[in-house]
C-alpha cells in the first residue's frame, strides 16, 4: 500500500457554488480525491461575502458533506480568493551582493524573497502573494534561479497580489465560522491554472481565463512563472442578467434558457427557433427568439473577450503567448464562446478541464471545478504553506533574529528604504539595511 500524508482540504467559495474537496497527497506528489462537498452559494457576490450569516452555514454544509464522504475530519483548509478587490502589480528591487566572489546561496535568496513580504502596499490592502517573476544578475536578464551563480547585483522582479483587507477578513471569518481554520489563501486563477494548464503551456506562455458566475479571473504565465493576474468584473451572471432584461423574463428562466439553449454565435441559430417564456412579474407567456438571445449573449461574450485582449496587451509580454488561451470555469461552457474567443485572441484557444487527480473525481470533471481541484493541487505542492495568521510576524521575526544572530545578510537593498506594514502583518518593521 502506498503511504499517504495527512489529508488536505481545499475550499472554493464561489459566487454560484461552494465546493470543498479533501485529498490525500501521495509521497510522489500525486493527489487522490477522498471526498467532495458541493452546495449552491448564498451570501456571496463577485468573490465577496455580502451576507456572512448566509455564507457560513453553506460553507459548513459543504465541508460536512466532503468530510462524510472522506470519512475523516479536517481542521484546516486552503481557501481560494478572488474578486474585484484583488489588485496586482510588479515591483523591481535591486540588491547588492555583499561577497561577489561567492555564488548566491539558497539562504541569501530566501532572505531576499522574505523581504518581499515587507514591501509597502496600498493602505487597506493585504498581501496575498509575492511571487518572484524573474531575476537579473548584473546585466544578464531572464535568470530563472540565481542560486549557485556569481553576481555583484541582483534585481528581483516580484509579482505582488493584494486583496482588500476587510473583504479578505470577511472570507476568512466566514470559513472559520464554518468550523475550519484557514491555513492559507491562494488566488483563484493561480489555483485554476494548476489544474487545467500544463507545465509546457506555462513555459511557452499562456493565458488562463476562469469564467465564473460573478467574475472572470485571469492569469498569464511566461517562462514557467506567473507574469500577470487580473480579475475581470464579468461572469456568467452578466450573461443571465442580459437575457433576463433583453427577453423580459425572470432571472431563473433566463438562467435555464442560457444553460440549455444559449449560444454566443447568432449565425449558428435558426431564425425561426422560438420558445415561450414567462414575462417578468407575471404568469403571462410570450414568444422569444433564440437568435435574439444569441445576439445578446454574443455582445457580452465580445465584451469579455475585449477585456481579456486588453489585459494581454497590458501585461507587456515580450512575445504573444505561444500556448494561447485556456478558458475554464462554469461559464466557459456557453456554446459558441470558444469561437468568439478564438476569433479575437492570440494563439490557440481551448476549454480547460481539470486534470491530474485520481480517486473520487467523477463529480469534478467539469471546468467549474478547475479552481477547487487547483487549490488542492496547490496545497499538495506547497506542503508547508505559510500560515495565514502568523505568516508575516513569525516569518519576519525569525528572519531578523537569524540575521541579527548570525552573519550579516548576503544581500543589501541598494536603495535603503523604510518598509512599513499596512497589510495583515500588523506591525511596522524597518528593513535591515
Ligand atoms: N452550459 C452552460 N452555458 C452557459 N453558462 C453556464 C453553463 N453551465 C454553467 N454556466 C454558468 O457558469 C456560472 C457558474 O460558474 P462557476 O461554477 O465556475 O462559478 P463560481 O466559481 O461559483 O463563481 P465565481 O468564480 O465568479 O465566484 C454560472 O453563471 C452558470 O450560469
Ligand atoms: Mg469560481
Amino acid at each position: 500500500m502506498t503511504r499517504k500524508s495527512q489529508p488536505v482540504m481545499a475550499i472554493d467559495v464561489g459566487t454560484h457554488k461552494v465546493c470543498v474537496v479533501i485529498g490525500s497527497v501521495g509521497l510522489a506528489g500525486g493527489v487522490e480525491v477522498l471526498g467532495v462537498g458541493y452546495q449552491a452559494s448564498s451570501g456571496l457576490r463577485k468573490g465577496s461575502v455580502v451576507n456572512i450569516h448566509e455564507a457560513f452555514p453553506v460553507i459548513r454544509r459543504a465541508v460536512r458533506q466532503a468530510e462524510e464522504m472522506a470519512e475523516t475530519h479536517i481542521d484546516e483548509a486552503m481557501v481560494g480568493v478572488t474578486g474585484r478587490h484583488v489588485k496586482s502589480q510588479n515591483l523591481m528591487t535591486v540588491w547588492e551582493h555583499r561577497d561577489p566572489d561567492v555564488p548566491v546561496s539558497a539562504l541569501g535568496l530566501e532572505e531576499v524573497l522574505e523581504q518581499s513580504y515587507m514591501i509597502p502596499i496600498e493602505t487597506g490592502q493585504t498581501l496575498l502573494h509575492a511571487i518572484p517573476r524573474s531575476y537579473v544578475l548584473d546585466d544578464q536578464p531572464r535568470i530563472r534561479y540565481p542560486v549557485g551563480m556569481f553576481a555583484q547585483t541582483m534585481q528581483v522582479e516580484t509579482h505582488l497580489i493584494t486583496g482588500n483587507q476587510s473583504q479578505v477578513s470577511n472570507l476568512v471569518d466566514a470559513v472559520e465560522r464554518a468550523g475550519v481554520k484557514v491555513q492559507s489563501l491562494v488566488l483563484e486563477p493561480i489555483a485554476s491554472s494548476e489544474a487545467v494548464t500544463t507545465a509546457d503551456e506555462r513555459e511557452l506562455g499562456c493565458v488562463l481565463v476562469d469564467v465564473g458566475g460573478g467574475t472572470s479571473d485571469l492569469a498569464i504565465f511566461k517562462d514557467g512563472s506567473i507574469w500577470h493576474t487580473a480579475v475581470i468584473p464579468i461572469g456568467g451572471d452578466n450573461f443571465t442578467t442580459d437575457l433576463s432584461i433583453g427577453l423580459k423574463t425572470p432571472v431563473q428562466n433566463a438562467e435555464t434558457f442560457k444553460v440549455t439553449l444559449g449560444h454566443a454565435l447568432p449565425d449558428q441559430v435558426r431564425e425561426d427557433d422560438t420558445y415561450q417564456l414567462p414575462y417578468s412579474g407575471s404568469d403571462d407567456m410570450h414568444q422569444v427568439s433564440r437568435r435574439h438571445a444569441a445576439q445578446l449573449l454574443y455582445e457580452r461574450a465580445a465584451e469579455l473577450v475585449r477585456y481579456t485582449a486588453l489585459h494581454i496587451k497590458q501585461a507587456n509580454l515580450p512575445a504573444p503567448p505561444a500556448a494561447g488561451v485556456i478558458l475554464t470555469g462554469g461559464a466557459s461552457t456557453l456554446s459558441g464562446l470558444l469561437d468568439v474567443a478564438s476569433e479575437r485572441l492570440p494563439g490557440p484557444v481551448r476549454i480547460g478541464y481539470p486534470q491530474g487527480l485520481s480517486g473520487r473525481t467523477e463529480a469534478l470533471r467539469g471546468p467549474q471545478f478547475a479552481t477547487v481541484t487547483g487549490i488542492l493541487m496547490w496545497a499538495a505542492r506547497h506542503r508547508k504553506p505559510k500560515q495565514w495568521h502568523e505568516e508575516g510576524l513569525t516569518g519576519l521575526r525569525k528572519l531578523f533574529k537569524r540575521l541579527a544572530a548570525s552573519k550579516e545578510p548576503e544581500f543589501i537593498l541598494r536603495h535603503p528604504q523604510e518598509f512599513s506594514h499596512n497589510g495583515f502583518h500588523g506591525e511596522a518593521v524597518k528593513a535591515n539595511t
